[in-house]
């Protein structure tokens, strides 16, 4: 459901009237801010009598209901002590305020821009957090009822009138950033019965139309034309054809063609794991391993929507791994299409196949800056669970970019080693490599194939094995798929 945002500097009694109000409160003790002389008496003591009883302190994401003999109410949300809210905090502030207006089926709330100099970027992540701390996926559900409600719409309170249109300015940023999150969980939950390669270009198209994105749809016929032998490979084994996705957008003044960053993304809609069968228990999960491309196609549609002066191309090799009598097989010697052969030691590693394909083709744009986000490998997500995202790097400027774009978006990211000395392991006795070198350092070995591909250009890696699916949540992510990726890359780019 579409949340709608308002802003307003109307009277907190008429406000409150209608919806609950939030009110942000550090702790501990309590410390009631000094806006809330603006609520009816009845809810002003209603809160005070809340946190006198010593049941609301204030602790970080803690929360409480303050009821008014007249029927008002406010949302209590801890932010914890005293200090200048950091954005990361003000995200969580927002979202556990949502989520708990909407856990207590309210339809609408009421939040104030908290205090702070920076108006356009506390507005932006408020609006992203309220969308993010609402989101639902709710595609394939007949049953509304046992659902958790949503609320329909969230106003930002502002009674400065010049710090309420900075505040209004800054509102449809906010909502493509939260967009962009919202719609790479939408991709990642969509079973893959809904969304296989054909599907998901069908998809992409609308997106990229509404967004100015130009879009180029590959299709198998090209796909052999090309030789990409590695998504052909992949792909071959299912009866939804594989298809390559091509987006531009040329958003810097000037030499228009020059490509700053090319953006490749994996997009295996299912992996079964092909003839090396994934085992039972949770091969379901893999309905969302095509996370690395939505990321990248939320990404270059967000860049346009926000006008970034940048040039981009993505691509995103879309595909479904499966078993059958036309899958690649173990022990096969693939031809990428860069030339270099790949012997098989695993069906299960097609998605540092696909990306080498992916990573070649990019470079006929002769970009500055390669980029890949990959659910690549199991071993990544035991590395850092669902807290970090892993990233490799040949390049030490964008990666410290990388590091100050994850303290802005609050997607922690974390540095991982390339080192020759990894290729021993996947060194093939009949071809130019294998595509895998067993389960101890699995997420370097596969960051390690994956630079064959991508020459002399700085490049960029980032598994999100892991963080692609919560088990439980947080302030603004309810669980199930994350989203992680696309507002650090955003970020990212418009730190150009
Ligand atoms: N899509 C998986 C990796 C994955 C695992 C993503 C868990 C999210 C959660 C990938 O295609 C895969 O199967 N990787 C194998 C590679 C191995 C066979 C070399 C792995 O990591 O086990
Ligand atoms: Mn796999
Ligand atoms: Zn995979």
């Amino acid at each position: 459901m579409e949340l709608t945002i308002n802003v307003s500097g109307a009277s907190l009694d008429d406000l409150s009237a209608e919806s609950p109000v939030a009110v942000f409160v550090h702790g501990e003790p309590a410390a009631i801010p000094a806006w809330t002389k603006d609520l009816s008496e009845p809810l002003q003591d209603a809160i005070k009598a809340r946190c006198d009883a010593g049941d609301f302190v204030g602790r970080a994401n803690s929360t409480a209901m303050a009821v008014a003999t007249d029927g008002t109410r406010a949302v209590l949300v801890g932010i914890g002590p005293r200090r200048r809210l950091d954005m990361e905090a003000l995200r969580r502030a927002y979202g556990t305020a949502v989520q708990t207006a909407r856990g207590r089926s309210f339809k609408s709330l009421v939040a104030p821009v908290v205090p702070g100099n920076d108006v356009t970027a506390i507005t932006e992540n408020a609006v992203a957090a309220a969308m993010m701390g609402n989101y639902l996926y709710d595609e394939c559900i007949s049953e509304r009822s046992g659902l958790t409600p949503q609320i329909e719409s969230f106003t930002l309170w502002e009674p400065d009138g010049k710090r309420r249109r900075r505040v209004t300015n800054a509102v449809d940023n906010g909502k493509v950033l939260g967009e962009a999150t919202c719609r790479v969980r939408d991709l990642t939950n969509a079973p893959a019965n809904d969304l296989f390669p054909k599907s998901y270009a069908t998809k992409a198209g609308t997106f990229c139309r509404d967004a100015g994105v130009k879009l180029q749809v590959l299709g198998l016929s090209d796909l052999k034309k090309m030789k990409m032998g590695a998504v052909l490979a992949v792909g071959g084994g299912s009866n939804n054809e594989p298809q390559f996705l091509v987006m531009q957008y040329n958003g810097r003044k000037g030499r228009a063609k020059a490509v700053d960053v090319a953006l490749v993304g994996k997009g295996v809609t299912f992996d079964s794991g092909g003839i090396s069968i994934k085992p039972t228990a949770d091969m379901w999960e893999m309905r969302g391993d095509m996370m690395g491309s939505a990321v990248m196609i939320s990404t270059i549609c967000a860049a346009a929507k926000l006008k970034l002066p940048v040039n981009l191309v993505a691509v995103t090799p879309l595909v479904e791994n499966m078993p059958s009598g036309t899958a690649y097989r173990p022990g096969d010697v693939v031809r990428t299409m860069s030339g270099l052969t790949v012997e098989i030691m695993s069906t299960d590693a097609e998605g540092r196949m696909i990306l080498a394909d992916g990573l070649h083709y990019v470079q006929r744009y002769e970009p500055k800056l390669i980029i890949d986000c990959a659910t690549l490998t199991g071993a990544m997500a035991v590395a850092l669970g669902d807290v970090y995202g892993g990233y490799f790097a040949t390049d030490n400027k964008a990666a410290k970019r990388l590091e100050k774009a994850s303290d802005v978006s609050g997607e922690k990211v974390w540095r991982m080693p390339l080192h020759p000395d990894y290729d021993e392991k996947f060194k093939s006795p009949v071809a130019d490599m294998r595509n895998g070198g067993g389960r101890y350092g699995g997420a370097s070995i596969a960051a390690r194939i994956l630079q064959r591909f991508v020459g002399d250009y700085p490049w960029m890696h980032i598994d999100i094995a892991g963080i692609d699916l919560l088990k439980s949540g947080n302030p603004y992510t309810p669980k199930g798929a994350s989203g992680f990726g696309a507002r650090l890359l955003i970020e990212f780019l418009r730190q150009k």
